[in-house]
């Protein structure tokens, strides 16, 4: 499952024994609700590991019981920003390792039959609180919904945004790698293409759906 959209310099597939385990676990349609959301929370604590390594530093000193250490600390307010539905499966595994992130939730749904983004919530603050988002999105299939959030934030004034998933298709890679080739994008997988649904293929299916138990 490589593609032209992989070599991309902004695209990072991470490459992991552990990932790659845990993906094919998630792809399965034995997977239950209650695995499906372990996996998920679990990549989401394994990709913005990956995603997040770039992030600056700022010198700390503590003090141990012996002496005053010098050390680090993340320099940037960090801000994760799930995607409703899906990626607040992904915000849980994320928070493991920003446990005093600022989390600003949007909502994108993808219309099914037109296949555009729909806005339809949206609290952020006049203006911004914080220096980096994630955009955290399990699939990233046409692109509109990467593409819509992406925007927002712009909008809002953030100008380092990265996009964590776990599957991306080509088409959306493209589109969105388009628009904005200097946003990050850290995935687990490429797969082969999308349906004439939208559905990624072979992909894991309705990722709300399967983490909440809403399908058919
Ligand atoms: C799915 C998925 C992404 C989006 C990807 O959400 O979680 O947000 O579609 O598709 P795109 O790249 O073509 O925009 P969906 O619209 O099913 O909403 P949900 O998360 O509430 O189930």
């Amino acid at each position: 499952m490589t593609t032209d959209a992989a070599v991309k310099s902004s695209v990072r597939i991470v490459d992991h024994p552990a990932i790659r385990t845990k993906v094919t676990q998630l792809r399965s349609h034995t997977t239950g609700a209650h695995a499906f959301r372990d996996l998920i929370e679990e990549l989401g604590t394994l990709l913005i590991y990956e995603a997040s390594r770039s992030l600056k530093l700022r010198d700390v000193t503590v003090e141990t019981p012996l002496a005053p250490a010098t050390g680090s600390a993340i320099a940037p307010r960090i801000g994760l920003v799930p995607i409703l539905r899906a990626g607040t499966g992904l915000l849980q595994g994320a928070l493991h390792v920003f446990p005093d992130a600022q989390v600003w939730h949007l909502g994108v749904y993808r219309d099914e039959h037109r296949l555009v983004p729909v806005e339809y919530y949206n609290r952020l603050p006049p203006h911004p609180t914080v220096d980096v988002c994630f955009i955290l999105d399990p699939m990233l299939a046409t692109g509109g919904s990467a593409l819509s959030a992406t925007d927002v934030l712009l909008r809002w004034g953030v100008e380092d945004i990265r996009f964590v998933g776990i599957i991306g298709a080509p088409e959306g890679i493209t589109v969105f790698t388009a628009r904005y080739p200097q946003i990050p994008v850290t995935l687990a997988a490429i797969d082969d293409c999308l349906n004439h649904r939208g559905f990624i293929v072979p992909g894991l299916g309705d990722a709300g759906d399967r983490q909440f138990g809403t399908g058919a």
